[in-house]
């Protein structure tokens, strides 16, 4: 069977956790990136030249990791350069299959994945504008990145916000917990591996069948210092504070598609 051609285009985040997380899979990589800083550094870590500007293609799956603003650009920039037969792949936050219909009939897969792909623990939402698994690219390749599931468009906006920048609240909520531990009297350097040991642990502890209001439940006890601690989140109003920050960006994602589709 022909090895499946993927196009990586942008080199940044997302496009260096995708392109390690592929590094081991039987596929053909062909690398773009206009960031000459960026080309250089994936030479010296990959042993790979990213080329500069995207060379005409007729098959393969086209894999956009540039950002948002750029896209429109690069749309118009090589239109001419992607053939019909090409998966164009795309998980430019807020940036709808509509849109890239108004430059393409091809088959289009958006998804939104988290940049946990780089160790294959991702988790890929996806939706498409055609049925089944086009070239395979889902079962023989996404799949190897982590738990795929298919949603519909219409939820895009509540699943970027939760999942791809879902690293983000863990991190932040982890920063903060450093800075508590400081605020108190640790020294930086303990609080940061006490967390860090604490966010690393916690993985194994996470069962499939029990729910995170069950895991907390779990580990406090009546009149203990969880539940103090927890009490006191309660009182600060943490499930608003949390409802928010992920109402915003929730909105945030739907803002950019607007601005894409009138572009
Ligand atoms: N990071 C995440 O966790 C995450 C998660 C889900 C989805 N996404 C989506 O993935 C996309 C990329 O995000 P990112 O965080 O990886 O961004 P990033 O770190 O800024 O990387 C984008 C890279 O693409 C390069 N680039 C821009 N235009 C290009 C072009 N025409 N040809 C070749 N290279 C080009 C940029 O170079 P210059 O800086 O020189 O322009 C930059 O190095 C975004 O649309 C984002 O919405 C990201």
């Amino acid at each position: 069977m022909k090895k499946i051609d993927i196009h990586i285009v942008g080199l940044g985040n997302l496009g260096s956790a995708f392109l390690n997380g592929l590094n081991d899979l039987d596929t053909n990589i062909y690398l773009y990136e206009d960031s000459n800083v960026v080309r250089q550094s994936m030479q010296k870590s990959y042993s790979i030249t990213p080329e500069e500007y995207l060379t005409a293609i007729n098959d393969g799956v086209l894999l956009l990791c540039i950002k948002p603003q750029n896209i429109n650009q690069f749309f118009i920039t090589n239109k001419d350069k992607i053939g019909k037969d090409v998966l164009i792949c795309t998980p430019v936050a807020g940036l709808e299959i509509k849109t890239i219909q108004k430059y393409f009939g091809n088959n289009i897969l958006r998804i939104m994945p988290n940049l946990l792909i780089h160790d294959k623990t991702g988790f890929i939402p996806f939706t498409s504008n055609y049925q089944g698994d086009y070239l395979n690219f889902i079962h023989n390749v996404l799949k190897n990145l982590g738990t795929v599931k298919e949603v519909d468009e219409s939820m895009f906006p509540i699943v970027t916000a939760l999942s791809g920048s879902g690293p983000a609240w863990f991190y932040e909520l982890s920063n903060q917990l450093v800075n508590s531990g400081t605020e108190l009297g640790l020294s930086l350097e303990d609080s940061e591996l006490i967390i860090k040991e604490l966010v690393k642990a916690l993985p194994a502890l996470v069962d499939k069948d029990e729910t995170f209001k069950d895991l907390v439940n779990k580990v406090k006890s009546p009149g203990g210092t969880t539940e103090a601690g927890l009490n006191s989140l309660n009182d600060d109003s943490f499930d608003t504070i949390i409802l928010n920050a992920i109402r915003k960006a929730t909105q945030r994602s739907t803002e950019i598609s607007k601005e894409l589709t009138n572009e």
